[in-house]
């Protein structure tokens, strides 16, 4: 699914993402363009990356510290 039609950013995009080492939006939008242009996305992308997050932590033990902003 796209989450970022701007920059064509879909759900595998991000989680792929957080499989290599994306923890914030910050990031995922420096290393995607996700959000970095109209930045109507911005909401769907945070609830995808928490949702990943969640995922690995889950997976892989992984203690996640997130900051949004
Ligand atoms: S839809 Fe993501 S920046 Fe426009």
């Amino acid at each position: 699914m796209y989450v970022c039609v701007c920059n064509a950013v879909t759900d595998s995009h991000i989680r792929n993402a957080v499989d290599d080492g994306v923890r914030t939006f910050k990031q995922l939008s420096r290393t995607t363009g996700c959000g970095s242009t109209c930045g109507s996305c911005r909401e769907t992308a945070i609830e995808v990356l928490v949702q990943s997050l969640t995922e690995k932590r889950e997976t892989t033990g992984l203690l996640t510290v997130m900051q949004i902003a």
